[in-house]
C-alpha cells in the first residue's frame, strides 16, 4: 500500500554535503521508487521565530512560514526525522520548529473549558522513524547515556501527540567515516524508504 511520507530534515546547517541530507535523500529515493508519496521539509531553509510565551503557543496563529509544514504533518501517514545529535539531543533549531508546530489545534487539543482530563491527540494513527547521526559510537549513546535525548523526542513529543510506533535508526562514529561505510548507511536508508519503515 502506498503511504504518504513526510521527511523532516532537522539539520541547522544547510550544506548539502551533511550526512543527514544524504540519508534523507536516500530514504526519499527508496520510498519514491516503491510508489510512496514523499514530501521533504528541510528546516534549515525555513525562516521562523522562536516561540517565547504560553499565550503564543495556545492562542496565536502559527507563523505563516510554518503553515505549510503544519499541514504536511497532518497529511502524512509516516514521519521520518533525520538530524545530528547535538549536545546529547536534537539541535535547538529542530526543537524550536517542533515547539511551533506541535501546538494545540495541530497536534493535540486541550480538554474543553471546565473539564479535566488528558489532552486529545490529533496525530493518532501515524508512525515515525527517528534517524540520528552522532560522533560517538551509537552503542555508547544507547547504553551509557540511555538514549535520553531521543527518548524525550519519542515519548514527550511524538507519543504525546499520538504518533506510534516510533522506531529509531542511529548511525555512530560518523565523522571521518570511510566512503564504504557512508555508502552502506545510504543504502540502508534507501532500503528503509522502500518499505516505508
Ligand atoms: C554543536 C554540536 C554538538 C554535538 N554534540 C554531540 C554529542 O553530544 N554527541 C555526539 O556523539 N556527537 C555530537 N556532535 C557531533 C555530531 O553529531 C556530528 O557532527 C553529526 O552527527 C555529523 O552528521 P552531519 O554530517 O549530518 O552533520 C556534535 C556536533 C556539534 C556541531
Amino acid at each position: 500500500m502506498p503511504r504518504r511520507i513526510l521527511i523532516i530534515v532537522g539539520h541547522p546547517d544547510s550544506n548539502p554535503k551533511r550526512l543527514c541530507r544524504a540519508l534523507a535523500e536516500a530514504y526519499a529515493d527508496g520510498a519514491r521508487s516503491a510508489g510512496h508519496e514523499v514530501r521533504l521539509i528541510d528546516i534549515a531553509t525555513l525562516d521562523f521565530p522562536i516561540l517565547r510565551t504560553m499565550a503564543e503557543f495556545a492562542d496565536r496563529p502559527l507563523p505563516i512560514t510554518l503553515e505549510d509544514a503544519a499541514q504536511a504533518l497532518k497529511d502524512a501517514e509516516h514521519l521520518v526525522f533525520v538530524f545530528p545529535l547535538w549536545l546529547g539531543t536534537m539541535p535547538a533549531l529542530l526543537k524550536a520548529f517542533l515547539e511551533q508546530v506541535m501546538r494545540p489545534g495541530v497536534a493535540f487539543a486541550y480538554p474543553e473549558a471546565g473539564k479535566s482530563g488528558f489532552a486529545k491527540t490529533l496525530l493518532k494513527g501515524r508512525s515515525a522513524r527517528v534517524v540520528v547521526t552522532m560522533g560517538m559510537p551509537a552503542s555508547f549513546y544507547r547504553f551509557w547515556y540511555l538514549g535520553h535525548g531521543i527518548a524525550g523526542l519519542r515519548r514527550n513529543i511524538l507519543n504525546f501527540v499520538g504518533i506510534s510506533p516510533v522506531r529509531e535508526t542511529l548511525f555512530g562514529m560518523v565523522e571521518g567515516a570511510s566512503e564504504v561505510k557512508r555508502r552502506k548507511w545510504i543504502s540502508a536508508m534507501h532500503a528503509l524508504g522502500k518499505k516505508a519503515g
